[in-house]
């Protein structure tokens, strides 16, 4: 198989985006139950515990906010929450609500006991997120009708409902909007076993063999991240469906991720093309994060969302009050001469 076989710019590996065939595909591999769901060791056991409580005293869970890096498993979780609870679940976005009045009929909408799922809440606009307090705190909906003299407000009751927000910007989260909810549960990068083990879960939902040592490959290389865990199985899955073979071993997972340009570490062509142009063209001198989406073509959230987090936990960025630099493990990665050092 030549590499022109494949068009490597046809799903962005690392974002957070997410398209729709990948959506229904992320929908069939997404755990449904606390049990199912991998690794956050300590904000799963304080959601059993948050969930728990609610059920024993036949109360709706208080509201709940997840935040972390993109593709860690906040609405797995949102929808878990509902199914653990046997409630329904309603999923909007904070850039989707435009006005006051988008969550007002959402919210008329709801049954008792209904989960609202709002996602990338740090989003709302100033005009919903007034609307939310109230609705949150007194599960009351002040409405504004009409227009100059003649406007009044009118006062309407909601059933009872648990809200939960996703975010990957907690720092963006109105103070006032984050101290109204009863429980901020933060998601961390997982580590090569926690990813693994989603690996061998997913091939299992999927149907595909794959040997111990091809799970840990793919999982090694997901930057800590169980959407891009399963990303790259099914695009290793594909090469090994390609060569009519039977099942995943380390050698295909290995020469299938070196095909679409993933290395060792995980990082793919952006990410190299970040450390690049920090390493070569801007030479070892801190850079400020516009001017390094504007060299790199691409937005400055989703490199401050969906790159950065691993970069710095796997040492190869660090941030300083002047701009981000690379550090001398990047160098190295990158066969570069470390400024002011050795080839380390
Ligand atoms: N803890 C987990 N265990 C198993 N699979 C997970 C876990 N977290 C995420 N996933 C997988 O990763 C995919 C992306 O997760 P998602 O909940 O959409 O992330 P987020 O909403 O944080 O971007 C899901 O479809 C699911 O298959
Ligand atoms: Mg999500």
């Amino acid at each position: 198989m030549s590499r022109r076989d494949i068009d490597l710019g046809a799903e962005p590996l690392v974002s957070g985006a997410a398209d729709e065939p990948e959506r229904r595909s992320e929908a069939s591999l997404r755990p449904t139950s606390l049990a199912s769901f991998v690794g956050q060791r300590d904000l799963v056991g304080h959601l059993d515990i948050v969930l728990g409580s609610a059920r024993s005293r036949g109360q709706i869970v208080d509201h709940l906010l997840f935040a972390g890096p993109p593709g860690l498993g906040k609405t797995s979780l949102a929808s878990i929450v509902a199914n653990e609870m046997g409630s329904g679940l309603r999923i909007t976005s904070g850039p989707v609500l435009t006005r006051p009045g988008d969550l007002a009929a959402l919210m008329t909408d709801l049954h008792d006991g209904d989960v609202l799922f709002i996602d990338e809440i740090h989003r709302l606009s100033r005009s919903v997120e007034e609307v939310l307090y109230p609705a949150m705190e007194d599960r009351r909906l002040d409405v504004l009708i009409g227009r100059g003299p003649s406007a009044r407000t009118i006062r309407i009751d909601l059933p009872s409902f648990t809200l939960i927000g996703a975010t990957t910007r907690i720092g963006l989260v109105a103070a006032p909007l984050r101290d109204r909810f009863g429980f901020v549960g933060q998601l961390d990068l997982y580590d090569d076993e926690e990813l693994t083990s989603i690996v061998e879960r997913s091939a299992g939902l999927l149907g595909v063999a794959i040997s111990p040592e091809a799970a840990s490959t793919i999982a090694s290389r997901s930057r800590g991240t169980p959407r891009i865990a399963n990303r790259l199985l099914r695009r290793v899955r594909d090469v090994a469906a390609v060569n009519d073979l039977v099942g995943i071993d380390a050698d295909v997972a290995a020469e299938a991720l070196a095909l679409f340009g993933i290395d060792e570490l995980g990082l793919d062509k952006l990410d190299r093309r970040i450390l690049g142009l920090l390493c070569r063209q801007f030479s070892g001198m801190p850079v400020g994060l516009v001017t390094l989406s504007h060299a790199c073509g691409e937005e400055a959230t989703t490199i401050e969302d969906a790159y950065e987090p691993y970069l710095l936990r796997a040492g190869l960025l660090i941030r300083t009050p002047r701009g981000r630099l690379a550090t001398d493990r990047a160098y190295a990665h990158l066969n570069l001469r470390a400024p002011g050092g050795g080839l380390v």
